[in-house]
């Protein structure tokens, strides 16, 4: 330890002189060509589109110009101004454009489009921008998405709501996205061509929900086969998913080949060297996926022909490739020249399909196997590619970043990203103050590498404050300063109106739920969504009491801002939120009465808890984004035939619970929408509660072993195989439940 320090010291001392005059980051030639391909005028166009369908008529409000020469300090900028009345923005690209446009709906209009709810509200006339504002982004690059967001939110989308969430990226300044959706459908080719039939592809993709999972090789087959329907939709968004991408001016990054293959590898091509990797619990058939060794010739060759194939079909390129041969799974060898020909032959696979091919990497194996990635296997991997040729995902930058244990990554360019959600779980929760400051941090790190910033949720459609926020500190020259003013900022804009109560609401919020300091890698492990269990304790960053008293102030807003669907949001969530901890206390008197043995009591306080839920359940119903009948509806609207929507149900329903054939990840991917609430995590505490009740009429031990059987057989199985139908649209008004349940529950103890 000791010595650590003093060596780092020296390092600085020594180093800081060598550095000094380099202000930047180091800048990378060899991305130059890792930019936007499409004319001004077109970019132009694209974003006025947008306008059109953010605002409606009021788009003549408004004058866009995007122009590729407008770069002051050399940096991709947006200009806002006011002339003859109307708005003027100008932005280097159509991104900037797009992003200077929100910049004035939040501070000048006070309005705000998120993901699923927004507020835009115009006034009359509209305020303008004088004198005229120029911001600069330092970050060349705004990356987005994790490899396993398509799963968790975008699985079951169709175009329009592909194409509002396109807007979005574009209104949020992110210029590389991911671009995932259909390449199952060019991969088929590719096994075709190489000889494999429809069977062994067939057990090799997974079902849409965990498509993720089987392109990173953890899983195969689990949940499929894809029908041929499927490819066909997906192929057919993916066109116009690129095409709006590149026409916004973003760079889309494409899927690359990582080495996993169909298990008929082995009897097709008998010579071919593989291994097979083990991902978590799962077991024969959905595990292990065959992982081609790199030194095999194939190896190239497969590369090649997918990134050709993908090319043909999608008109061209950007050149830049995604690829993850080693995520959360053990190389079969440490030996760093073994890691260095993986990485090699990955990127040998790219150069064979796209000469000027950039690979992207996650940086997530170095955050989830610490043990394996020791300095010389992460050297080994990231310097199998000459410098500049690959990207590296800073995956977990909030939390756990890599790049000051790694001397940047070793020399090779990276993006500072904020993951903050697992699972797409729906709890409270954000790093506040390191997603305020840890870009900056990273950028004046000692010879930094930085390349821009990210955000890479699993899953999206919770805590929007915390996307908000990171959106905007892509833009600033510095990190906010008062976090008070921000949050006032973000109240009025997100509801349209200055209100004291709801400024304060998220002011302590900020401060106390949103402001946990360490981070976690599962930071929603409520009692209500966790198999039940025998006194559990559970994370608690925060006093409870600072969530009641937002919540006193979200309803003391509520006569204001009850019409605002933003607002009518974020009430179901700070309600949902109070009931959480309502029910976890309420479970610690359940544990407390089934300890001392009393019957009724124990009875009493079961109902207590009960109700809790139920009451959970009949918030989260009033509003459309708490809705387990949307999850399931949306994927059964894809299907073209029976058997294709009971597939995708069993898809959609499978994820959200067991997560794998036997709860290989239960409650991994869990959420707090109404109908699983009711129906799944009710369901499961009543069983807990009945068995609890015997065993205590019996005077015998609680087996939890036992439980954990019946609760798989009896709730959480016939769960994911059932098919009732949920409600698409909301029941019950939020302002009258949420006051009631708000005057029921605040009475009780205070
Ligand atoms: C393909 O891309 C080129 C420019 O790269 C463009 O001119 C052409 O219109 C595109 N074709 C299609 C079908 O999108
Ligand atoms: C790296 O940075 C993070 C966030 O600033 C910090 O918590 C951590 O201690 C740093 N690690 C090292 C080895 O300096
Ligand atoms: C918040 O709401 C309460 C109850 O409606 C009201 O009495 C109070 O004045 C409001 N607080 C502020 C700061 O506006
Ligand atoms: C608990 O239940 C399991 C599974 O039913 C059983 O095998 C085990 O013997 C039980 N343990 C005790 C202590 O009864
Ligand atoms: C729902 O499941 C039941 C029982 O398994 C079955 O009889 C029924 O046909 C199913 N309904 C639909 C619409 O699939």
């Amino acid at each position: 330890m000791m010595t650590c320090t003093v060596l780092r010291c020296c390092g600085v001392i020594f180093l800081t002189h060598l550095f000094f005059s380099r202000t930047v980051a180091k800048e990378f030639p060899t991305l130059d060509h890792i930019r936007t391909k499409v004319d001004d005028g077109t970019q132009q166009r694209t974003v006025e589109d947008m306008i059109f369908r953010t605002v409606g008529d009021r788009f003549s409000d408004f004058s866009v110009t995007v122009d590729s020469s407008f770069m002051p300090s050399g940096k991709e900028a947006f200009q806002l101004d006011t002339v003859d009345g109307k708005i003027v923005v100008r932005g280097t690209t159509g991104v900037a454009a797009a992003h200077g446009f929100n910049h004035y709906l939040k501070y000048y209009a006070r309005c705000q489009v998120s993901w699923t709810v927004q507020q835009v509200d115009l006034p009359g006339v509209l305020p303008p921008v004088s004198p005229a504002v120029t911001i600069v982004t330092s970050n060349r690059y705004r990356y987005y998405q994790n490899v396993c967001t398509v799963s968790y939110s975008f699985v079951w989308w169709d175009w329009p709501r592909w194409e509002r969430h396109l807007d979005w990226m574009a209104l949020s300044g992110i210029n590389l996205p991911l671009a995932f959706n259909g390449q199952e459908a060019i991969w088929q080719r590719v096994y075709l061509s190489l000889g494999f039939t429809q069977k062994d592809w067939d057990e090799h993709f997974s079902g849409p929900a965990f498509l993720a999972w089987a392109r990173m090789g953890n899983i195969r087959g689990w949940g499929g086969p894809l029908p041929p329907s499927w490819h066909q939709t997906q192929l057919a968004l993916q066109h116009r998913i690129l095409a709006r991408m590149r026409n916004f001016g973003m760079i889309p990054v494409l899927p690359g080949f990582a080495g996993h293959v169909p298990a008929a590898i082995t009897s097709l091509y008998p010579k071919a060297a593989v291994s097979r990797l083990q991902w978590g619990r799962f077991k024969d058939p959905y595990c292990c996926t065959y992982l081609l060794d790199p030194q095999d010739p194939l190896f190239s060759h497969i590369g090649g022909m997918f990134i050709s194939e993908m090319i043909k079909e999608f008109n061209g390129t950007n050149h830049i490739y995604n690829a993850d041969t080693f995520n959360e799974m053990r190389p079969k060898s440490s030996d760093p020249s073994y890691l260095t020909k993986s990485g090699a032959a990955v990127f040998a696979g790219m150069l064979a399909g796209d000469p000027q091919a950039i690979w992207l990497m996650q940086g997530w194996l170095f955050v989830s196997d610490r043990d394996f990635w020791q300095p010389a296997q992460t050297k080994a991997l990231l310097q199998s590619v000459p410098q500049g040729k690959m990207v590296v995902l800073d995956l977990f930058g909030e939390v756990e970043p890599v790049y000051n244990t790694t001397d940047s990554f070793y020399g090779q360019p990276f993006i500072w990203c904020m993951l903050h959600n697992f699972g797409g779980n729906l709890g409270m929760y954000g790093t506040v103050h390191t997603v305020n400051q840890g870009s900056f941090l990273a950028r004046k790190y000692l010879g930094s590498t930085m390349v821009g910033t990210g955000l890479t949720p699993e899953g999206i459609d919770q805590n929007y404050v915390m996307y908000e926020l990171m959106n905007e500190v892509a833009w600033m020259p510095q990190p906010v300063q008062i976090m008070d003013n921000w949050a006032a900022d973000y109240a009025w804009s997100r509801y349209g109106v200055k209100n004291a109560n709801a400024s304060l609401g998220w002011q302590i919020l900020l401060r106390s739920v949103y402001d946990c300091e360490k981070g976690f890698k599962d930071h929603c492990d409520s009692v209500v969504v966790k198999r039940p269990q025998l006194h559990k304790t559970q994370r608690s960053w925060y006093k409870p009491e600072d969530v009641f008293s937002a919540w006193d102030h979200f309803v003391s807003a509520s006569n204001d801002l009850g019409l605002v669907d933003s607002f009518r949001y974020d009430l179901v969530d700070i309600t949902r939120q109070a009931l959480q901890e309502w029910a976890y206390m309420n479970y610690q008197d359940l544990m407390e009465t089934y300890n001392t043995g009393d019957l009724n009591k124990f009875r009493d306080a079961a109902g207590v808890f009960q109700q809790t839920l139920t009451d959970m359940d009949r918030i989260l119903a009033t509003h459309q984004n708490f809705l387990l009948g949307r999850w399931i509806e949306d994927a059964k609207s894809l299907a073209t035939n029976d058997q294709e929507r009971s597939l995708y149900e069993f898809n959609a329903r499978n994820q959200v619970t067991l997560w794998g054939p036997n709860g290989e990840i239960v409650d991994y991917a869990n959420k707090q929408w109404s109908g699983l609430v009711a129906d799944y995590y009710s369901e499961r505490w009543a069983l807990m509660i009945k068995t609890l009740t015997t065993a205590l009429m019996e005077g015998k031990k609680f087996n939890h072993t036992a439980f954990q059987q019946d609760v798989f057989q009896q709730v959480e199985k016939p769960f994911t195989l059932a098919n009732k139908t949920y409600p698409y649209y909301p029941t019950g008004d939020t302002l009258q439940i949420a006051k009631e349940l708000h005057q029921r529950y605040r009475r009780r103890t205070w």
